[in-house]
C-alpha cells in the first residue's frame, strides 16, 4: 500500500485552537495510508519581495515542508469573514520568489470549525480562489464546515458524537482518494504532465 505524506496547516497562533483540536481528529480518523506532518507557520516573518533574492531560514523551512508533502491539508478558522493574516502570510511565503510557487499542482483540501454555524464558510469560499490563482487542485466535494461543540471533539482529538465522526471519517477518506487521483494524473508520461508550467503564463 502506498503512502501519502500530507503537509497539514493550522490557520492561525492561538493555544487554545479549536481547528487545532480539529486536525487531531481528522488525523484519528484518517486512512492509515496517510502521514500527517504540521507545517508551521508562527515563525515566519511578514512576507515582503525584498526577502525574494535571499529567503531567511523559515521562509525555506516552509517551501521545503511544502516540497516534501504530496498534498496539503489546511484546517483554518474564519476571521472577519476570510483567510486569518497569519495563514495567508504563509501562503504568500510559500507562492514566491516569481516563478517557484510551492503550491502549483499540490492536491489540496480546506476544512475549518468555527462557534458559530457558519462554521468557516466564508473564509472557504474566498480561499478557495486564492488555490485556484495558486494552480493547486482542491478537493471540491464533500465541502466541511464544522461548527465546533467543545462536548463533542475531546481535547486530544477525541470525537465523541458518530454521526460527526463519520462524516469526518468520510471527508478524510474522500480526501486521501482525491490525493491519490491527482498524483496519478501527474505522473511522468501521462498526458497531464504533458501541461506548461504554470507559473510560467501569468502573474
Ligand atoms: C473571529 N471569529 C469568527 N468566527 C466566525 O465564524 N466568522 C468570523 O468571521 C470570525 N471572525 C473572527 C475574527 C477574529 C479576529 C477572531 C479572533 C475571531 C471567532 C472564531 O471563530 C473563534 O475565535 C474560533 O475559536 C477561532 O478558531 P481557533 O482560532 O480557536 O482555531
Amino acid at each position: 500500500m502506498a503512502t501519502y505524506k500530507i503537509g497539514y496547516f493550522i490557520g492561525n497562533l492561538a493555544s487554545g485552537s479549536i481547528n487545532r483540536t480539529l486536525s487531531k481528529a481528522l488525523i484519528r480518523l484518517a486512512p492509515d495510508d496517510l502521514e500527517f506532518t504540521e507545517i508551521p507557520i508562527r515563525d515566519l516573518p511578514l512576507y515582503s519581495y525584498d526577502y525574494d533574492a535571499d529567503f531567511p531560514p523559515e521562509g525555506r523551512a516552509l517551501k521545503d515542508a511544502i516540497a516534501a508533502s504530496d498534498g496539503i491539508l489546511f484546517v483554518s478558522p474564519e476571521y472577519n469573514r476570510s483567510i486569518p493574516g497569519a495563514l495567508k502570510n504563509a501562503i504568500d511565503w510559500g507562492s514566491r520568489p516569481w516563478g517557484t510557487n510551492s503550491f502549483a499542482r499540490k492536491p489540496t483540501g480546506i476544512i475549518g470549525a468555527s462557534p458559530g454555524g457558519i462554521g468557516t464558510a466564508v473564509m472557504q469560499s474566498s480561499f478557495r480562489s486564492v488555490l485556484s490563482f495558486l494552480d493547486a487542485p482542491q478537493l471540491n466535494a464533500p465541502e466541511a464546515y464544522i461548527k465546533f461543540n467543545p462536548e463533542v471533539f475531546g481535547a486530544d482529538g477525541e470525537v465523541k458524537d458518530e454521526s460527526t465522526a463519520s462524516f469526518l471519517r468520510h471527508y478524510m477518506e474522500e480526501y486521501g482518494a482525491f490525493v491519490e487521483r491527482v498524483l496519478a494524473a501527474s505522473a511522468p508520461g501521462h498526458i497531464g504532465d504533458q501541461q506548461p508550467d504554470p507559473n510560467k503564463l501569468s502573474r
